[in-house]
């Protein structure tokens, strides 16, 4: 039985780290694509020595070549430009789609079963693109951004009360933008309500960070955007599908009808496994929520609309 394969579109921070995280669990071969002369080819090569020390079996390959993709049972989309200080997500449109709609076309003939994880941004606008293209069913075409922005969440939480990040437990909902809507109601730490344990302008000023948590990096590091904490979340995206984890995490999934939203991809909590968005868990929202899911979703309307599909 061969193993799983996986491949990574993109060998810049976030794909090279999503790939090395990968082939340190050891349980699948990745494969990296870059256009990049040489890009994915070295760090490939780089991945594959280090296994004798790291003590791994992946088979690591890289190219410019998507004929190493072939067959692929996962397909994780990093390749894209990153914001410079002072962009917004939005602001990668026009670039990204342009990249993202030919990588979709290889992923279609090449590697017709797959599951695809979108990371590029924006994000829910670029998972909506991937599904277009491909024509793949919903439950195989899923966005990177709602674990990220969680994991965020419960770094600034955990931090604040001195508690583990395991304790901490969350979801949020909509666009993995500054309209993401955290869900301070549905917090929990060690099973006790976040409103029970923090005041209410200090909730407010967590979700406030954690809305602005990617341009905080991008501002520090001053080229290029976060990548530690995104391709931790890919590659916790991948263990799911290929693992059948059952996880339940918000991710940006294809909503019909669900919420109130149809057609669009927004975040929202999933139970994601071997068949890739298997369910998507919904709860009852206050009046603000509902408001706030609107406006996030009305961002991302606009965003599929300019890309005139
Ligand atoms: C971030 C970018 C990757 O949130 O969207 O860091």
């Amino acid at each position: 039985m061969a193993r799983t394969k996986i491949t990574v579109v993109g060998a810049g921070n976030v794909g090279a780290t999503c790939a090395q995280r990968l082939a340190e669990r050891d349980y699948a071969d990745v494969a990296i694509v870059d256009v990049v002369e040489g890009l994915a080819a070295g760090k490939g090569l780089d991945l594959l020595e280090s296994g004798p020390v790291e003590s791994y079996d992946t088979h690591v390959t890289g190219s410019t070549d998507y004929g190493i993709m072939d067959g692929s049972d996962i397909v994780v989309v990093t390749a894209g430009a990153a914001r410079k200080p002072g962009m917004s997500r939005d602001d990668l449109l026009g670039i990204n789609q342009k990249i993202v709609g030919s990588i979709a076309l290889e992923i279609k003939n090449r590697a017709p079963d797959s599951f695809v994880i979108v990371v590029t941004n924006p994000l829910d606008a670029m998972a909506y693109l991937v599904k277009h293209v491909t024509g793949f069913p919903a439950n195989r075409v899923v966005g990177m951004a709602g674990l990220l922005d969680n994991a965020r969440y419960r770094s600034f939480i955990a931090e604040k009360l001195g508690v583990s990040v395991k304790d901490v437990a969350s979801t949020l909902l909509g666009g993995h933008g500054d309209t993401m809507v955290p869900l301070p109601r549905l917090t929990t730490v060690g099973g006790v309500p976040i409103t029970e344990l923090l005041p209410a302008d200090e909730i407010e000023a967590l979700v406030d960070r954690t809305r602005k948590g990617g341009g905080e990096i991008v501002a520090l590091l001053g080229t290029g955007s976060a990548f530690y904490a995104p391709s931790a979340a890919a590659a916790e995206m991948v263990d799911a599908i290929a693992l059948d984890k059952k996880r339940v995490v918000p991710c940006a999934a294809y909503l019909n009808g669900e919420y109130g939203h149809k057609d669009i991809y927004l975040g929202v909590p999933i139970i994601l496994g071997g068949d890739g968005v298997e369910r998507i868990l919904e709860c009852k929202l206050t009046d603000d929520e509902k408001a706030m899911l609107q406006k996030s979703a009305a961002d991302v309307h606009s965003l599929i609309e300019k890309m005139a599909l």
